[in-house]
């Protein structure tokens, strides 16, 4: 059976990744991810490729020409499919260009709120907990040139607890909804490519 070659790119913990990874064969069957790569060396997203098996590289998004060896990385292993899984980065509007295939991201609250430059992280979770909102959630959505700006694929709210720190729910967000959403959303558009490459026999 054809499947989409997916890449994951992560800046940190890779708890998203994993959550992909465990995926693989259950939620996730039109897709099947090929290459993983790190912005920095060291992450716990790199040791969680290595030890599925799953191809690795470090690019490191401090350094110049970060956004040209990443599509390098993305060509060379054919790469369909490119999902943001803990990026802490924001790609550019030539990079979005270059790249011929369809891009997601994870998003930890429900656009368009606490979104945009500089929301990443705690800091997401933090900002919720200062304005006082009673639900919060996560989002699935294509990237284009606006920061957390395009179309929105899935979202799914999570419940703000009196007592709550960033730490509390960051962890509840990524359990209940991230977790959950990024396969689910990673298949959907895996099995379009998949309709895509299957009318092009
Ligand atoms: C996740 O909560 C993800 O939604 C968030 O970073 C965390 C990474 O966790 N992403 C952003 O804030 C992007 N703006 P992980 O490395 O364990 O998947």
């Amino acid at each position: 059976m054809l499947t989409a070659r997916i890449a994951v790119l992560a800046s940190g913990g890779g708890t998203n990744l994993q959550a992909l990874i465990d995926s693989q064969g259950g939620v996730l069957t039109s897709g099947s991810i090929s290459l993983v790569i790190a912005d920095r060396a060291g992450l716990q997203a790199e040791a969680r490729a290595q030890a599925a098996g799953i191809a690795s590289a470090v690019i490191p998004r401090r350094e110049e020409g970060f956004e040209g060896r990443v599509l390098d990385a993305l060509e060379k292993h054919r790469i369909d499919f490119l999902i943001l899984a803990g990026f802490l980065g924001i790609l550019s509007k030539d990079f979005i260009e270059r790249f011929p295939g369809p891009i997601i991201n994870i998003h930890p609250s429900l656009i368009p709120a606490f979104c945009g430059k500089g929301f990443y992280g705690l800091r997401v979770h933090q900002a919720a907990l200062d304005y006082g909102v009673k639900v919060t959630g996560a989002t699935v959505h294509y990237v284009n040139e606006v920061p957390d700006g395009g179309q929105i694929l899935l979202q799914k709210a999570v419940e703000v607890r009196p007592g709550d720190t960033a730490e509390r729910l960051q962890s509840r967000v990524l359990r209940e909804a991230e977790w959950k959403l990024l396969p689910q959303a990673a298949e959907i558009v895996s099995a379009q490519l998949v309709r895509e490459k299957e009318n092009t026999l």
